[in-house]
This record gives structure tokens, C-alpha cells and sequence, in this order.
């Protein structure tokens, strides 16, 4: 067995055999690392990097940022509860979604949080109701639709008209004058974020140019910010031919129009998800059989749709290797999928792979939208993860057992 392939000093082979597959493996170092290039990139500039916790919403990795100081971008009641039982500052947490609940803001506004990313008209008004009842002043942000085309898959393409997300440009500055109206509202900033998995920089600087220049109509009419905040959005290179976006580059050009702008000392507040923890995981998955077909062949692996749902929804490319080498197998094209009973249960298509029944296989690059994503689907317990820091990997959740799947449902059986 090939022992080489690791995570820091631990091999994956032995993760597999101590934990077993399917496995979410992680990275400490590289999740620092990701962090710390934010950090480093945008120096100099006052930046709150709130991590959009639903890329990867481990209580571990929530408390992992919050020790490096992060803030959390969150989009649910759950997402909230989450960030505090993890650790993390209310004050430092922001509330971001379409479709907040009654008792989602009436939690929110319990806990203390930063702010309020408002999308809508209707939620204005509900938040300045939900807040007047607990005799508080909700702190507001309100989310703008600045029209850029992100040019990224239309199912995580969040900016443009066409989106349910956000207020549109033209009824802005009508959305602001109505928040400041409004007598348990108190406006703190401007939000944006026009999609996910860019890898060209220029929607996100158009973005950015584009709230600034609202930003100074807004100050002209006396509604002054205190933070603009662009959102998450930034890619992550999947296939070997890809490249990261040059995080140096966009915040230079952040600072530039920030220093440029006339409305005064704005502060920024970011939300980064799949750049913070994306290629900090590898799921680890166990070939059960190699079937050959006449016109297909598949690899029949033991993770799933359940387990990674990109490449059935979005038709998301993974990185697969065999970390046992396979040499001894011919090379074959195969389709690389999951036990689940559907045609669109695949972690790859027409892959070239050498592998055998036992082999230990690598889905790369599956630290974000994998885990935060998984489901139960055909009964099938959600898979275990572990976090490796140097020599040692610590367990972060436990493999789901079979009890646990079907005890609230025993519970409710007739004789
Ligand atoms: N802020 C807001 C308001 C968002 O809607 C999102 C992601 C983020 C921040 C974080 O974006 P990121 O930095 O991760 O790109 N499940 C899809 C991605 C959906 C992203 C939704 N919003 C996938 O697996 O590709």
C-alpha cells in the first residue's frame, strides 16, 4: 500500500483505516493559511473577514476561525446557533438570507449580532416590527443587487436582475430613506455579493465600484455607513489547469477606490466561504467494485451524491486520485459513482483511472459545500470528519449511526 499521500504529517491511508470511509479529511495549516492571506492581503485596511459558515459549518472549524479572529457571515437561526455554541462573537456575526423567520431575527437580535443583511423592502419592515416588540434598534445592511454578471454557473450566480437576492440598484436609495424612517432600525452598511466561484476578478471590482458610487449618493443625502461589504465570491482552483484568483490584486484594487472614495473612512467587512476551507478538504471514499461495460465502465465507490452533491447539481469537477496507485490495473475511462439509486449519483465522468475493489480513492478539493451539504439520502448515515494538525487528526463529528438516523422517527411509530 502506498503510504505517501498525506494530510500534513498523517497519511490518508491511515485516516481510512483508523476513521473509515467515506472520510472528510482536513487541513489546520491550509485552513491558517487561507485565512492568513486574507488577512495579509487586505493590511492596512480596517477588514472584518466574517467566514460564510455554510461553506463548511463544523463546530471546529467555526471555533478554528474564531481563534484567528474571525467574524462568521450566516444565513439561518441554525447558522447563528452554530457560531455560538462554537465560540464565536455575536458582535462579530453578521445575518445574511432572503427569507428570515420571526423568530430567526427575534434570536439574532437576542444574541447581539453585528448586523443585519437585509434583502428586502417586507424584511425592513419586519425586522423594524420584530425589533420594536423587544424594545431594540436592529443594526441594518442593506443587500444591493449591483447587476454584475459574475460569469460563474447559473445555480451560484447571485447578482444579477433575473436573482431573488438583494435590492434592486434603481429602488436603493428608496430602500435606504425607508430604513432610515423606520424607528428601530439603525443603518450600518452596504452589502453586495454577486456569486460564487469567480475566478476573473473584474465582476467583483465592477461590484465594488458600483456600491461605492451609491455609497457617496447615499452620503450627499445625509445617510452616512459605516462599512461597505462585498460579499464572498473569491474561486478556488479545482482542475489542475486553474488558477486562484491573485487575492493581492483584488484587495489592491479594493484599497484604491476605498482611498478614492469621497464619503470618508468606510471600514470593510468580507465573506469568504470556499476560499477559507475549500482545498483545505479531501473526502476519502473506498472502491467496492470495478464494473466493465461495454460502453460505460464505472468505479462503484462507497461516498455518493449524499456525501458530495456538486457534481450532480452543478456539474462541479472534482480532483480524484487513487492514493493506493492502482499501478497493477490498466488504465481505464469510467464513470466514478456512489451506491445511491440514481443516474446523477457521480463524483466524476469518463475519468482516467486505474483501480481496484479496495483501493482507497481522493475526491479533492471537498473541504467546502460538501459536508454542510450532505444528506441522509437512501438511508445512508452522514459520513464522519476529522481534523489533521501536524502529526495528530482529532475526530469533529463522529460517524452518523443507524440508530441515530431512525430513533425520532421510532419514536413516533404506532403499535
Ligand atoms: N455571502 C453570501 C451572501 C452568500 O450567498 C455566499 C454563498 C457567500 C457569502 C460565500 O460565498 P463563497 O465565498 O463560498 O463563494 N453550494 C454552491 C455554492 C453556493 C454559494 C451560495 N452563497 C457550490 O457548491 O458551489
Amino acid at each position: 500500500m502506498n503510504k505517501n499521500k498525506t494530510c500534513e504529517g498523517v497519511s490518508f491511508a491511515e485516516l481510512a483505516e483508523r476513521f473509515g470511509t467515506p472520510l472528510y479529511v482536513y487541513s489546520t495549516h491550509a485552513l491558517t493559511e487561507a485565512y492568513r492571506a486574507y488577512e495579509t492581503a487586505f493590511s492596512g485596511c480596517p477588514t472584518l473577514i466574517c467566514y460564510a459558515l455554510k461553506a463548511n459549518s463544523n463546530l471546529s472549524i467555526i471555533r478554528h476561525f474564531a481563534k484567528l479572529g474571525a467574524g462568521f457571515d450566516t444565513v439561518s437561526g441554525g447558522e447563528i446557533a452554530r457560531v455560538l455554541a462554537a465560540g464565536g462573537r455575536a458582535d462579530k456575526t453578521i445575518f445574511s438570507g432572503v427569507g428570515k423567520s420571526e423568530a430567526e431575527i427575534a434570536f439574532a437580535l437576542q444574541a447581539g449580532i453585528k448586523c443585519f443583511n437585509v434583502e428586502s423592502l417586507p424584511e425592513l419592515e419586519r425586522l423594524n416590527a420584530v425589533a420594536a416588540r423587544m424594545g431594540k434598534s436592529a443594526p441594518v445592511s442593506l443587500r444591493i443587487n449591483p447587476d454584475v454578471d459574475a460569469h460563474t454557473h447559473p445555480y451560484i450566480s447571485t447578482g444579477l436582475k433575473a436573482n431573488k437576492f438583494g435590492i434592486a440598484m434603481a429602488e436603493a436609495e428608496h430602500a435606504y430613506r425607508t430604513a432610515a424612517a423606520l424607528p428601530h432600525l439603525h443603518i450600518i452598511g452596504i452589502d453586495c455579493h454577486i456569486g460564487s466561484q469567480l475566478l476573473d476578478l473584474s465582476p467583483l471590482e465592477e461590484a465594488c465600484a458600483r456600491i461605492l458610487e451609491l455609497t457617496g449618493r447615499l452620503a450627499a443625502q445625509g445617510i452616512r455607513l459605516q462599512h461597505i461589504d462585498l460579499g464572498g465570491g473569491i474561486g478556488i482552483p479545482y482542475r489542475e489547469d486553474e488558477t486562484a484568483p491573485d487575492l493581492t490584486q483584488y484587495a489592491a484594487a479594493v484599497k484604491n477606490m476605498l482611498a478614492a472614495h469621497p464619503a470618508g473612512s468606510l471600514k470593510l467587512v468580507l465573506e469568504p466561504g470556499r476560499s477559507l476551507t475549500g482545498n483545505a478538504g479531501t473526502l476519502l471514499t473506498r472502491v467496492e467494485y470495478v464494473k466493465r461495460g461495454e460502453e460505460k465502465n464505472f468505479v462503484i465507490v462507497d461516498a455518493a451524491m449524499n456525501d458530495l452533491m456538486r457534481p450532480a447539481l452543478y456539474q462541479a469537477y472534482h480532483r480524484i486520485e487513487n492514493a493506493d496507485g492502482g499501478s497493477t490495473q490498466p488504465e481505464i475511462t469510467a464513470d466514478i459513482v456512489g451506491p445511491v439509486c440514481e443516474t446523477g449519483d457521480f463524483l466524476a465522468q469518463n475519468r482516467r483511472i486505474r483501480a481496484q475493489a479496495g483501493d482507497l480513492l481522493l475526491v479533492r478539493s471537498a473541504g467546502a459545500y460538501a459536508a454542510s451539504m450532505a444528506s441522509n439520502y437512501n438511508t445512508r448515515p452522514r459520513a464522519a470528519e476529522v481534523l489533521v494538525d501536524g502529526n495528530t487528526a482529532r475526530l469533529i463529528r463522529p460517524r452518523e449511526t443507524l440508530d441515530q438516523m431512525l430513533s425520532s422517527e421510532k419514536a413516533c411509530l404506532e403499535d
